[in-house]
Formats: structure tokens, C-alpha cells, sequence
């Protein structure tokens, strides 16, 4: 049996430029989509599948990040002395309980490889798991980074990388998997490169933010230089990881909004509203008098 992935590492370090001026003060990754920071789903999607330590990987200017997982006593117990009960117990459960969380400053923003490996001595020599909160996958009942660990386990603890098909103009936004179709969603990747130009791009499969490594990943980042853009990739890494162990891309279930681009934020805002408990009945009555007028 593969070791369990019991750690999550949440790379929240990055300047977020597509969406300033909102990202100047405030962390991309505290915006929210209707009621909840984007930051949150991705903890939830992680506890979902299993992980015990929420590892974030910080920088100066996402201080609201921490707070935001910290006891808050003072509003916790103006929402008991005003009988807010419903709202107070939402405030204590942002955290489930037996989980816990660390936080690493990434002092330069040298790139997502280089903020991964500054986690590298809390996961220690275990699996881990890697979600980018921006990228938002709304799995249903079937969480992505539970699809992903069971993969990993079922799998005998290969490094599984999620990947979904872009267009063949977008290739040179993401990193790119050619496989070889194992079947049942999975193929082994036989080759990753970071945004390449439409023209030499392997295919039309994209990695998004969801990754289970194992920790020999370290190793390899540790000694790889500045790759695409001038910063650490963590492609890069895993393109080395082929030469010493077998890699997976997995097409999983659900729908990934790209909440780092403001499209794909009011997207992911509009279908979030509509599913909404409290909220979609009267969103929807709006939308379609909206739409019609
Ligand atoms: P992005 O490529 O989305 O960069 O990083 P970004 O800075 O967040 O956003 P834009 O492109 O400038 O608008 C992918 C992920 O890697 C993290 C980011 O926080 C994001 O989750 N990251 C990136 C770091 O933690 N450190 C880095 O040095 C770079």
C-alpha cells in the first residue's frame, strides 16, 4: 500500500497581476466566490480528500490568508452575546477540527517550483498534495483532489497530475502533458512542457492546479534553474521526475474555472450564485429578468 497523502501544500505567494488593482492589499486568493474566499474551497477540497496539514506558502502581503484560519475571539463572541448562533457556528467551522494548519514565507516570488519547495522540510519524505486555489473545480459529490488520491493509491502511488483539454490557442497558458491512454481517465505522461506556442505543443491537454507528488520531487527542484519566465517551474521538475519514476495525467471529473482571470472569476461567481442554497432561487429570478430586458 502507497504511503497516505496526508499533506497539502497551497502555493499563495504570488503577485496575482491579472487582477490588480483588487490583488494590490488584498491576497487573490481572499476573494470571494458569493460567501467564501476562493482560499477556503480549496482547503475544504483538501480535507475532503484526506489531508491532515494544510501547508500555505506565503508572502508579505497575504497576512489576511492566516487570519482568516485563526480563532477570532473577538467576533466569535459578539456573534454569541447578539444570538447569532447560525452565523457563529459557520465562523467555527472554517476549520474542521483534527486538521492544522503551517505557514511558509516565500521571500521572493521566484516562481511555483521555487514556492513548493519551501515546503519541502514540513512534508518531509511523505506524498503530498498541491492545489493552487485560483484554480476553482467544482467536483459535485466526488471532490478533484479526492478523485486524484484515489488514483494515487489505486495506482501503487504514482505522482498524479490533473489535466483537462484546452483549446489549441490557450496551450501557451499552462503546462502541457503528451500521454500514452492507460484508460479510465488516466495516461502515463511521456513528455510536460511549460507553455509552449500552439505550434509545438505536444497536445491539447493542460496541467491545472491540482498535483499528488511524491517527495523526490524535492530533490529535483532544489537543483533546477529558472525555467520559463524567468522562475522555478515546477514543470520543469516533474519533466526531470519522468527519467525516475512514472507520472500520471488524470482527466478528472467536474468543472475548473479560472478564478485567477477575472472571466473566469464571474463565471465561476455567476454558477456558484445559481447553486447557491440560500441564495439561488432569487439569483436566477434576477438573471432572466436581467437577460430578457
Ligand atoms: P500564477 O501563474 O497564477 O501567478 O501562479 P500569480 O502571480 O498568482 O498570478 P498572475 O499571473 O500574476 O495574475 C500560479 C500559482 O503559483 C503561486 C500563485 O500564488 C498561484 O497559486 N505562486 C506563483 C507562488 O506561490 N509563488 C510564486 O513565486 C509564483
Amino acid at each position: 500500500m502507497p504511503s497516505k497523502v496526508k499533506k497539502a501544500v497551497f502555493p499563495v505567494a504570488g503577485m496575482g497581476t491579472r487582477f490588480l488593482p483588487a490583488t494590490k492589499a488584498n491576497p487573490k486568493e481572499m476573494l470571494p466566490i458569493v460567501d467564501k474566499p476562493l482560499i477556503q474551497y480549496a482547503v475544504e477540497e483538501a480535507v475532503d480528500a484526506g489531508c491532515e496539514q494544510l501547508i500555505f506558502v506565503t508572502s508579505s502581503s497575504k497576512r489576511a490568508i492566516e487570519d482568516h484560519f485563526d480563532k477570532n475571539y473577538e467576533l466569535e463572541s459578539l456573534l454569541e452575546e447578539k444570538g447569532k448562533n447560525e452565523i457563529l457556528n459557520i465562523v467555527q467551522g472554517i476549520l474542521p477540527k483534527g486538521v492544522h494548519c503551517v505557514y511558509i514565507r516565500q521571500a521572493e516570488a521566484l516562481g511555483l517550483g521555487h514556492a513548493v519547495l519551501c515546503a519541502a522540510g514540513v512534508v518531509g519524505d511523505e506524498p503530498f498534495a498541491v492545489i493552487l486555489a485560483d484554480d476553482l473545480i467544482d467536483g459535485g459529490n466526488n471532490p478533484c483532489l479526492k478523485q486524484m488520491v484515489e488514483t494515487y493509491e489505486n495506482e501503487g502511488g504514482s505522482s498524479v497530475i490533473g489535466v483537462e483539454s484546452v483549446g489549441a490557442d490557450e496551450t501557451d497558458k499552462y503546462g502541457i502533458v503528451a500521454t500514452t491512454d492507460l484508460g479510465n481517465k488516466i495516461g502515463r505522461v511521456d513528455q510536460i512542457v511549460e507553455k509552449p506556442k500552439p505550434a509545438d505543443a505536444p497536445s491539447n491537454l493542460a496541467v491545472v492546479g491540482r498535483y499528488v507528488l511524491t517527495p523526490r520531487i524535492f530533490e529535483l527542484l532544489r537543483n533546477i534553474g529558472k525555467g520559463a519566465g524567468g522562475e522555478i517551474q515546477l514543470t520543469d521538475a516533474i519533466a526531470q521526475l519522468l527519467e525516475y519514476e512514472r507520472v500520471l495525467a488524470y482527466e478528472f471529473d467536474g468543472i475548473r474555472y479560472d478564478c485567477g482571470d477575472k472571466l473566469g472569476y464571474l463565471k465561476a461567481t455567476v454558477e456558484y450564485g445559481l447553486k447557491h442554497k440560500g441564495l439561488g432561487e432569487d439569483f436566477r429570478k434576477y438573471l432572466q429578468a436581467f437577460c430578457v430586458s
